[in-house]
């Protein structure tokens, strides 16, 4: 008897049931089996990418050449400067952190805004994107360099004059890209002072004070004063 109901044939809904059971059944086997699988593939992953981060950081020669210097030698405002410093040190930098020479301005750091202006060799450059090592051998002039003693230049005179500065962030950038033209042209026009300073930003706003003082300055350098 027993044997015969063995045999009789399942009803087609058992069938479809011990099938579904048992598929879900295989099925959360195989997605055990997966995730056991991927999880161990993203930790190898993640392994891999960690020794190759750590590979690039590794520089060729080791430690020492990170961390090196070199001796760097700066002809600013006419006297002659030998520093020790990392090659990637901006003029920028050199000027203010090395050599104390904080009238030129670091502001956004980037060859942007135009405070960082220096002469290099009479041309107006942005000295945060100048690196010391390349500025060595050539004539580098701040804003230091203008005032003799307590006589100011007549474009710091002429600043001060006209109130061509708020908050005064951007005027020795300014000053010295006006100083690049003046040191080429004594007789600029409007139109040549505005070119000057194009490269200079004044987030205060005071350009026509700025132009102004320009412009008098020009005058006043004119008549000799
Ligand atoms: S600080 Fe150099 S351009 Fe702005
Ligand atoms: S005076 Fe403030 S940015 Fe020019």
């Amino acid at each position: 008897m027993d044997d015969e109901r063995e045999k009789l044939p399942q009803h087609p809904s058992q069938e479809v049931d011990t099938s579904r059971r048992q598929f879900l059944r295989n099925l959360g086997v195989t997605a055990a089996i997966a995730s056991l699988l991927s999880s161990g593939a993203i930790l190898e992953e993640r392994r891999a990418k960690r020794a190759q981060a750590q590979t690039s950081q590794t520089p060729p020669g080791g430690e020492t050449t990170l961390r090196g210097t070199v001796a760097v030698t700066l002809q600013v405002n006419g006297k002659q400067h030998t520093l020790q410093l990392e090659p990637r040190v901006t003029l920028l930098d050199a000027l203010r952190d090395h050599l104390g020479l904080t009238g030129t301005k670091r502001v956004c750091d980037r060859g942007s805004c135009g405070a960082c202006t220096v002469l290099l060799d009479g041309k107006p450059v942005y000295s945060c994107s100048v690196l010391a090592v390349d500025a060595q051998g050539k004539k580098i002039e701040t804003v230091e360099s203008l005032a003799q003693g307590e006589q100011l230049h007549p474009l710091q005179q002429a600043f001060v004059e006209h109130d061509a500065l708020m908050c005064g962030f951007c005027t020795p950038g300014f000053i010295m890209s006006l100083k690049a033209l003046l040191d080429k042209t004594s007789q600029p026009t409007p139109q040549q002072v505005k070119e000057a300073c194009a490269g200079n930003i004044c987030r205060c706003g005071t350009y026509n004070r700025i132009f102004e003082a320009a412009l008098s300055a020009v005058q006043s350098m004119r008549r000799g004063g």
